[in-house]
């Protein structure tokens, strides 16, 4: 009997340097015996060490074949190397509001920031015999554009579609929606999807007789290896914040990172009559994090047991 055509793709989007949750993703996707590979931006910033995870991409980009995809974090980063030297330089300080972009930034070399300039923000994937497929990190036309399942925006990119599937992600949540014929799935958020603590999500696509099927993948990964990096790193004192709501969301599956830097900031602006991000005080972030419940570090610890 011949085998009938097959084949098997992963998808692994929103790494923010959790490298830890990549090798999860990376080992079970070999183990399933993908052929090859997606990557939906944000691969950096949020969790420690940037390097690593740009060395795994490296790694896995000359053994199978790899597509990848640019981020908004990515044009976070590389709008901020290319204004370092000019009139107007974006500022960014080593606090909680933007300490994990700056201590990333400082963790990556040029050669990564041309990396991350030669990807696109979408791209059609075709294959033979197969439903050619959309990929982006947000929408089509925007890397940064949340495309919630059921809102309007969502709807008209689905209708606008030129293809009967979008994968995606950026919103971190994962999971798929209908529209007029059209489907979106959200890959997740390998590094922290909401609601899957302590777990890489990301999809394997199964192409089998012409049709893709999804599969949800969330793998466990080495959550004391983050912790461990994380303290090390020294991100704990200089962005106690920032790094706190983000083991949060790892950890619980809970997300309190935009709301608490909305509130720091409407804290900060009662306090002193003004707020221009990133200049939040460290005293606001404090007050949003006890307000909305942040778990401090000792907790956030015992949390990986
Ligand atoms: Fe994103």
């Amino acid at each position: 009997m011949t085998k009938e055509f097959s084949k098997k793709i992963a998808v692994i989007a929103d790494i923010h340097s959790n490298h830890f949750a990549l090798e999860a993703a990376l080992n079970y996707a070999k183990e399933q015996k993908v052929d090859e590979y997606i990557f939906l931006g944000d691969y950096v910033s949020d969790y420690s060490c940037p390097e690593r995870t740009m060395a795994l991409l490296y790694q896995i980009k000359q053994q199978a074949k790899c597509t990848f995809i640019r981020g908004n974090r990515e044009d976070y980063l590389i709008n901020y190397h290319h204004s370092l030297g000019t009139a107007n330089p974006t500022v960014w300080l080593d606090n909680s509001t933007s300490g994990s972009l700056l201590y990333t930034y400082r963790n990556l070399t040029k050669e990564d920031i041309a990396f991350f300039e030669s990807m696109p923000i979408c791209k059609k994937m075709e294959w033979d015999g197969m439903p050619t497929v959309m990929v982006a990190h947000g929408s089509l036309t925007r890397n940064n554009e949340l495309l919630q399942f059921g809102d309007e925006n969502t709807k008209e990119v689905l209708k606008n579609l030129p293809t009967e599937l979008l994968i995606n992600a950026h919103t971190h949540i994962q999971g798929s929606f209908e529209y007029m014929g059209k489907r979106i799935v959200n890959a997740g958020a390998c590094a922290n999807s909401f609601g899957i603590p302590k777990k890489a999500a990301f999809v394997i696509m199964h192409g089998v007789d012409g049709a893709w099927d999804i599969e949800f993948c969330q793998v466990p990964y080495d959550v004391k290896g983050l912790w461990n990096e994380m303290e090390e790193s020294g991100l704990f004192e200089t962005v106690p914040g920032w790094s706190r709501v983000s083991l949060q969301l790892a950890y619980t599956g809970e997300n309190l990172c935009d709301p608490c830097v909305k509130l720091a900031m409407e804290l900060c602006k009662k306090r002193t009559g003004e707020c221009n991000w990133p200049m939040v005080g460290e005293q606001d972030w404090e007050e949003a994090m006890r307000i909305l419940g942040v778990l401090d570090f000792v907790t956030l610890q015992k949390e990986i047991c």
